[in-house]
Parts: C-alpha cells; sequence; structure tokens
C-alpha cells in the first residue's frame, strides 16, 4: 500500500458508503437533494470532539463550525458567515457552542504558553480569563480551575454569538432561535448543559451571569 496516497482512507470510505446504501438506498440521493439541519454546532477542532458521532447525528443533521478553542470573534467573517448562513438561509433552530475539558488551548492560553502564530488567536480566551480573574484566582486546585476557564470560555463565546447582528436580526423578526452553551468530557463521552441557554426573550447579560455564578459555585469560588 502506498500509503503517501493514504489508501486505507479511500478504503474505508467506500466500505462506509456501501453499508450506508446497503441500509438506505436512497441515502446519498436525498441528502445532496437538500441540506436541512435544525442545529449549528460550533466546537473545538480537537480531534477527540466529533459533532455527529458525540450527539448521534447523521450526515444532514447538523451544519458545523470549528475552530481552535471554539472561540466567536465578533470581527471573524469566517465564523460570522457560518452563522449567516445558518441563521438565514438552513433557518437551524438551535446554534450550541460546545467546549470541552482538557483543551489544549484553554490551557495554552491559561498558562500563557507560547506556541507561535496561535497565541494571537488564544488571546481571546485570555480576554475571558482576565474577565474572571476573580473567580478563577479563587480556585486553588490548578486543575479545577483550568476546568472552569473551559467552562467560562463556552459562557463568554454563547454570548458573543447572542450580541452579533445576526442573531439581534433574527430574534427581532420573530424568526425562532435558541442557543446554549455546552461542555464535552473527554474521560467519559459526556456532554454537560452550562444553563447558559438564550433565546428572544432573554437578557443577554442577565443569563451570561447568572451561568457564571453557577460555574462559581461549581468550583467553590465567589467569583
Ligand atoms: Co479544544
Amino acid at each position: 500500500m502506498a500509503m503517501k496516497d493514504l489508501r486505507h482512507l479511500f478504503d474505508a470510505n467506500a466500505r462506509w458508503a456501501e453499508e450506508t446504501v446497503a441500509v438506505s438506498p436512497d441515502f446519498f440521493q436525498d441528502l445532496a437533494a437538500i441540506q436541512n439541519p435544525e442545529y449549528l454546532w460550533i466546537g473545538c477542532s480537537d480531534s477527540r470532539v466529533p459533532a455527529n458521532q458525540i450527539t448521534g447525528l447523521k450526515p444532514g443533521e447538523v451544519f458545523v463550525h470549528r475552530n481552535v478553542a471554539n472561540v466567536v470573534v465578533h470581527t471573524d467573517l469566517n465564523c460570522l458567515s457560518v452563522v449567516q448562513y445558518a441563521i438565514e438561509v438552513l433557518r437551524v433552530k438551535h446554534i450550541m457552542v460546545v467546549g470541552h475539558y482538557g483543551c489544549g488551548g484553554v490551557r495554552a492560553a491559561l498558562k500563557g504558553s507560547s506556541l507561535g502564530l496561535i497565541d494571537n488567536w488564544l488571546r481571546h480566551i485570555q480576554d475571558v480569563r482576565d474577565r474572571h480573574a476573580g473567580l478563577l484566582d479563587a480556585i486553588p486546585d490548578d486543575e479545577k480551575r483550568y476546568d472552569a476557564l473551559c467552562e467560562l470560555n463556552v459562557v463568554e463565546q454563547v454570548r458573543n454569538v447572542a450580541r452579533t447582528t445576526l442573531v439581534g436580526d433574527a430574534w427581532r423578526r420573530g424568526q425562532s432561535l435558541t442557543l446554549h452553551g455546552w461542555v464535552y468530557g473527554l474521560d467519559n463521552g459526556r456532554l454537560h448543559d452550562l444553563a447558559v441557554t438564550m433565546d428572544a426573550d432573554c437578557d443577554i447579560e442577565d443569563v451570561s451571569r447568572a451561568a457564571t455564578a453557577a460555574a462559581a459555585a461549581r468550583y467553590g469560588a465567589a467569583g
């Protein structure tokens, strides 16, 4: 086998396509004709956090954007274009920002490690760290503080999604759209809801504050 051709991936692909058609003969024709997902997943690029597998969703059921440490930056045209397309064309009903414990990006940001160009991207997470310095400093255990920042990053990124013009416009015109913040455990495969759920009727800052306070309570930090 010529490994430079990555033959094994094509073999696996052929098997998967055959097995899928064996179970559902029209699977690919149906999917090719229409994309109609109800969900937009904004997650980390980490290879251990695959959106479809974790949620049992099939191809066609979840629109996905992933970047290092699931960051939503107000001026990131890549992410904003995904959000716009998902809301205005696909008309997804839910957007979930999904972080994970053990996130290398969050760890690097917390420790201030230098990894090259990506340091600039991780500055956004250091902004989250600095915004919640009091809360984080009140957690004596290093690993717990790291877990807490993984959660707080999700809360902040849901807030960032909520504050985009795209979500604001959708809510103003009465489109059904709910935002969620989840965190995933690499060591047990479980998703946890961080209670940062937002819809048109919510106060973004109230929900963010409550979710932050809940995180503080979980880690025994007053904030
Ligand atoms: Co990560």
